[in-house]
């Protein structure tokens, strides 16, 4: 055996010692044609080789985003890099932010405020349910101070999508800057980045884009990045300026960009196009969760999420009373169906079946038929 084979298979076996399908929170399974292209030899970042591709998967990004007048900016790390950057970049120092929690996200969220020496003031909601406008409305006027307002717009601990174009909207009535994780969500769910009026919207790039981890994806308004240039201490390695510097001079990054994610990203973002553009993307998405959903209810399981604000990324499942949702999740596991367990206290009490990245409608039926067999067994 060659020793590139060798090397292969024993890696294979370390990581896949046997087969799954996957329907997990991220990282998730890639498209194969992702996954060729990123095998291409590596070159410098400071080539006219990278300047073409970073200038061409930016440019996709913002049709996709719709973003004209903002920013779309590459980052060498995940989603949490830029939710940093977000409070060191764009509020002052002991400054107050309104951090809207609706699962462990927006959690993080608040940990990230209060890490960076800022004041995060809380509009927690019940787990399952979505942050309604009025709630916003309502925070806002008791809190005029804060120079801006979190929003998680998927939250992937509890599969609940908050309705994101209604609260930038409230929150900007206010005058406020918008951060929105979209971690779990761009890609998947609908971005007017323009329209709506947000400030910083960021993901990742191991999510609904199918690619694996390592980049993160940052879109940044006008006023945040005119705001920026007042705030002191803004680091160095998430300066959000000097990422504008040096897209707008050479088309790079600061420091090393992860050239063959950025290469998957651009794969991506061409099959979009050739799918039909975004709407149809979307549509795919939706209808995976769609069918997800159905699915789940069929077997008599109810959705965590409330009525009218499911995730089209991750289906959040509660699971009859005496059963364990962490079994559920061990049992598929052995059936080659790595799921996601719940997530902190709901652990025992759901399961997710997430719905990002490369999955067939074979996967999907083949999932629910042996999801149906488990509960059954666990049942009897
Ligand atoms: C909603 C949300 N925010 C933030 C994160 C953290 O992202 P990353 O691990 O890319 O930093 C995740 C990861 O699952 C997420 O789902």
């Amino acid at each position: 055996m060659s020793l590139n084979k060798k090397i292969l298979e024993e890696i294979n076996k370390l990581v896949w010692s046997s087969p799954k399908k996957l329907f997990t929170a991220g990282p998730v399974a890639c498209f194969p044609e992702v996954l060729e292209a990123m095998k291409i030899q590596m070159f410098s970042h400071r080539s006219k080789e990278y300047r073409a591709l970073h200038k061409d998967t930016i440019e996709r990004l913002e049709k996709f985003l719709e973003v004209k007048e903002g920013k779309v900016l590459l980052f060498p790390s995940s989603g949490t890099g830029i939710m940093e950057a977000s409070i060191r970049n764009f509020v002052q120092i002991k400054g107050n932010v309104l951090v809207t929690i609706i699962g462990a996200f927006g959690e993080r969220y608040k940990e990230v405020v209060e890490a960076n020496g800022r004041k995060a003031i809380t509009l927690v909601k019940n787990p399952g349910d979505p942050v309604f406008p009025d709630d916003l409305e309502e925070a806002l006027v008791k809190n005029p101070e804060v120079e801006a307002v979190t929003i998680t717009y998927n939250e992937t601990s509890t599969g609940v999508l908050n309705p994101l174009k209604e609260l930038s909207y409230v929150a900007k009535k206010h005058g406020k800057l918008v951060f929105v994780d979209a971690v779990s969500a761009m890609g998947a769910a609908e971005i007017k980045f323009d329209e709506w009026g947000m400030d910083v919207v960021f993901s990742s790039s191991q999510k609904a884009f199918g690619l694996p981890p390592g980049l993160a994806i940052g879109v940044f308004s006008k006023e945040a990045l005119k705001k920026a240039e007042k705030i002191t201490n803004r680091g160095w390695y998430f300066d959000v300026l000097e990422y504008v510097k040096t897209q707008e001079e050479e088309w790079s990054t600061p420091s090393t960009p992860p050239i063959p994610q950025i290469i998957g990203l651009n794969v991506i973002l061409r099959m979009i196009e050739e799918m039909g553009g975004k709407k149809q993307w979307l549509n795919m998405y939706n209808e995976r969760a769609e069918m997800i959903r159905n699915g789940v209810k069929r077997l008599g399981l109810e959705i965590f999420a409330r009525r009218g604000y499911e995730s089209p990324t991750i289906t959040c499942v509660k699971v009859p009373v005496n059963i364990d949702g962490y079994e559920i999740y061990e049992r598929m596991r052995k059936r080659g169906y790595e799921l996601a367990a719940g997530y902190g206290p709901f652990k025992k009490t759901t399961f997710r079946i997430g719905h990002m990245g490369y999955i067939t409608k074979e996967d999907i039926e083949g999932m629910l038929n042996n999801l149906a067999i488990v509960l059954e067994e666990m049942l009897k």
